[in-house]
């Protein structure tokens, strides 16, 4: 049985409905469970039985410190060689992302992973269009960020869910492979030219102000995570293409830059 976590998340589930469009059967593990999902919380490891696993989609359990996101992952990859998974697929981070805030607890499971002694497959993620979209700032007529010029190779959520789908439907052939899943390079202009906007650019100083200052609700770690974001794409680093999305899919990947339009209109409550 495949078996997908984080299912009532945004990967999680689109996964889950990708397995399915494919015809595979295939359960999910939520803190909150419900039809075709069973509760798993990386939280409580007594809620954390895999047996009868064959292929375990460990989607990242990330919006937390460090140590709390590997302690997670530890005690779900303990409990997958506990109930003898057979196969673990784990929705990393992109190669480039590794000056990201985010990035250590992404590499620290990788690490897990292949130390679990199981078979692994490894799908490093590229930053979502959604979440390039979403970060653009309404100001006046405009938006704002900090990304400048710098590109973004995002790529729409939907490509990846697909890809894990992909793998976890027949897991052998991607055994021991790392792949790199990011999309074509868009800018925040071209998503303010999609929104018939103009986009200004302000500083990563002024950004992180802003953070701190003027958006409510974010955790002490979001703050470094988002300007670590904007300095990677303003300065290009985020912006590299690769093969493997196509090659995983079968075709070119969906165009993230109508998805980020469409992300940054919602934000913007367009
Ligand atoms: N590539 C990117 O641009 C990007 C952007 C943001 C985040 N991410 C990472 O990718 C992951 C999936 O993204 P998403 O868009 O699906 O995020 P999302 O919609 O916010 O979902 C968050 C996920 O974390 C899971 N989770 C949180 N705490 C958990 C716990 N204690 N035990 C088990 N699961 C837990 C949730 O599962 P349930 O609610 O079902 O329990 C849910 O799947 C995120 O968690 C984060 O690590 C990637």
């Amino acid at each position: 049985m495949i078996l997908v976590t984080g299912a009532n998340g945004n990967l999680g589930s689109a996964t889950l409905a990708a397995l399915h469009a494919r015809g595979v059967v295939a359960m999910g593990g939520s803190r909150t469970p419900g039809e075709g999902v069973r509760r798993l919380d990386f939280d409580d490891h007594a809620s954390l039985d895999l047996t009868g696993v064959s292929t375990l989609v460990l989607v990242s359990a990330g919006y937390a410190e460090d140590d709390q996101v590997i302690a997670r992952h530890t005690a779900v990859l303990d409990a997958a060689v506990r109930d003898g998974v057979g196969h673990v697929v784990y929705t990393s981070l992109t190669t480039a992302g590794d000056h990201l805030g985010f990035a250590l607890a992404h590499r620290a499971t990788e690490h897990l992973v292949r130390a679990s002694g199981l078979p692994w497959t490894i799908l490093r993620n590229g930053l979502y269009a959604e979440l390039f979209g979403a970060l653009l700032m309404r100001a006046g007529d405009g938006v704002e960020s900090a990304f400048g010029e710098g590109a973004l190779a995002a790529v729409p959520r939907e490509d990846l869910a697909e890809a894990a789908a992909v793998v976890a439907s027949d897991p052998a052939p991607h055994g021991g492979r790392v792949y790199d899943l990011v999309g074509t390079p868009i800018t925040a202009g071209q998503v303010a030219d999609g929104l018939g906007v103009t986009h200004r650019s302000i500083s990563l100083g002024e950004y992180r102000r802003r953070l701190l200052e003027e958006v409510p609700g974010l955790l002490p770690f979001q703050p470094p995570m988002l300007a670590s974001i904007a300095t990677g794409v303003r300065h290009g680093f985020l912006g590299g293409t690769g093969p493997d999305l196509a090659g995983l899919l079968g075709r070119a990947g969906r165009d993230p830059l109508a998805t980020a339009v469409a992300a940054a209109s919602a934000s913007r409550g367009a």
